[in-house]
């Protein structure tokens, strides 16, 4: 990780009205890489995410022997087809941060013959790995030591493995697309029953590429269906942009008065815009324009306004697909006159930080009272926050809190100082770049 340094934050931002262009979808750029190194030749990928997490992903891909190339910001991918990571007698793998490549890429590995050690940064290896353990090892490989639910490990894979049905219980597509991933080179109908519907974008990429995968719906999830051992092929690919990462700007908007902002190209696909749906319930002026299917994905333009927004019982229907923006969802409900009540969502203590805890400390220095349980947090705004003097805010190397409390002391002023500034390379590297080239934002790093 880069250099650590802290922004500090001592007035508001001024109206705007903007159009802006932000970075590549982390989520399918990690599948993008994966993805083309199973294909057979060479994918190109353009806009390619280079945030740390994605480039951990191609890291760990160049050390399993995939050949990967940049070339005027396009990616080459040269794929030698499925099962053919080069393998050592025991080939050690670092995934910095990155949940999402350690997870997914493990579902590769469960079906590669060979010994691969698994590490991560230290908020990584507190994260629980059981949930893809147990679906995997009755995939036929194994994890040593066994009973360890966390890295670091070391994944046996195996040579012939067998074809499984899951049923996802959690909601997560980390789990959900392991399971895929294992199943491309298993012979037979790899079956996942998914109970809670979460992000569906390797569903949506293997259908692109031409896999044998199927997705019935139910009354309530899905059946997908992946006929595994048939051969992918290269593809080209246009990443479109984070909705993740779109969110920290429409959340400055909404709180800026007299304010507009439009985003371009944004990868608006239902699993994943769970945001914009509370925001609207909650009186925001949000519209989506230009709506178009692209790579299999749904692409359209966000337009935003400032609004006077209301509190808001939010509900858990929308927990997964908005699982990532849950701390500006809390930052917003802080600011508002009246109370916010978000249950349902343990899910956010098993994340990058347990995004409950560190979210409620945060609020709570600022003056905030909240009330929280397990699996639920109850938030009482305060739209005549007054912060007297500097308060120092501790992202708990948790990308996302950083960039919530950066948007948080921008629409009120602050003086607020938010640590550990450099987590948010991990998601989007070019967020400070934008605050101040687009938005003329003056902060002091130190
Ligand atoms: C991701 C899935 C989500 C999300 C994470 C990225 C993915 O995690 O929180 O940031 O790319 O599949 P879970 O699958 O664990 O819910």
């Amino acid at each position: 990780m880069s250099r650590k340094f802290s922004i500090l934050i001592k007035k508001k931002i001024n109206k705007f009205n903007k159009t802006l262009n932000i970075e590549g979808d982390k989520s399918i750029s990690i599948r993008s890489l994966l993805l083309a190194s199973q294909c057979i030749g060479k994918s190109k990928i353009k806009n390619l995410l280079e945030s740390e997490d994605v480039l951990h992903c191609k890291k760990a891909l160049e050390t399993l022997g995939v050949k990967i190339r940049k070339n005027k910001k396009i990616y080459s991918i040269y794929g030698n087809g499925l099962n053919s990571f080069k393998v050592k007698k025991l080939t050690k793998i670092y995934v910095g941060n990155s949940g999402t490549t350690c997870r997914l890429l493990a579902g590769l590995l469960a079906t590669s013959s060979g010994k691969f050690y698994l590490h991560g940064d230290s908020s990584l290896n507190k994260r629980d790995m059981s949930r893809i353990i147990v679906p995997l090892e009755k995939v036929g490989c194994f994890f040593h030591p066994i009973k360890k639910k966390t890295l670091p490990f070391t994944i046996e894979g195996t040579g012939m493995p067998l074809a499984q049905k899951h049923v996802e219980k959690i909601g997560s597509a980390q789990v959900k697309s392991a399971i895929l991933l294992a199943g491309l080179a298993t012979s037979g109908i790899t079956k996942i029953e998914e109970k809670i519907i979460s992000r569906n974008h390797t569903e949506n990429f293997l259908n692109f590429i031409g896999a044998d995968i199927k997705v019935k719906k139910l009354k309530e999830g899905n059946i997908i269906l992946l006929n595994g051992q048939k051969n992918i092929y290269a593809f080209d690919y246009v990443i479109p942009s984070d909705p993740s990462s779109a969110a920290f700007f429409i959340t400055m908007t909404l709180l800026t008065p007299n304010s507009k902002l439009l985003i371009r190209n944004v990868n608006c696909n239902p699993t994943r815009i769970g945001f914009i749906s509370i925001l609207k319930k909650m009186n925001a002026k949000i519209k989506i324009l230009n709506l178009k299917k692209k790579y299999g994905e749904l692409i359209g333009d966000i337009f935003v306004e400032s609004s006077k927004l209301k509190p808001i019982n939010c509900p858990k229907k929308y927990t997964t697909s908005s699982i990532d923006e849950f701390p500006l969802l809390f930052i917003i409900a802080s600011i508002l006159n009246g109370i916010s009540r978000f249950s349902g969502i343990e899910e956010l203590r098993h994340k990058e930080s347990d995004r409950i805890r560190n979210m409620e400390k945060g609020l709570n220095q600022i003056g905030i009272k909240t009330k929280s349980t397990k699996n639920s947090l109850i938030i009482f705004g305060n739209p005549n926050l007054k912060i007297k003097r500097k308060l120092e805010i501790d992202p708990h190397k948790d990308h996302r809190i950083a960039m919530s409390y950066i948007i948080l002391a921008l629409v009120t002023g602050g003086p607020i100082e938010i640590n550990n500034c450099e987590t948010i390379n991990t998601s989007f590297p070019s967020f400070l770049k934008i605050i101040k080239e687009n938005f003329g934002i003056k902060y002091e790093a130190k």
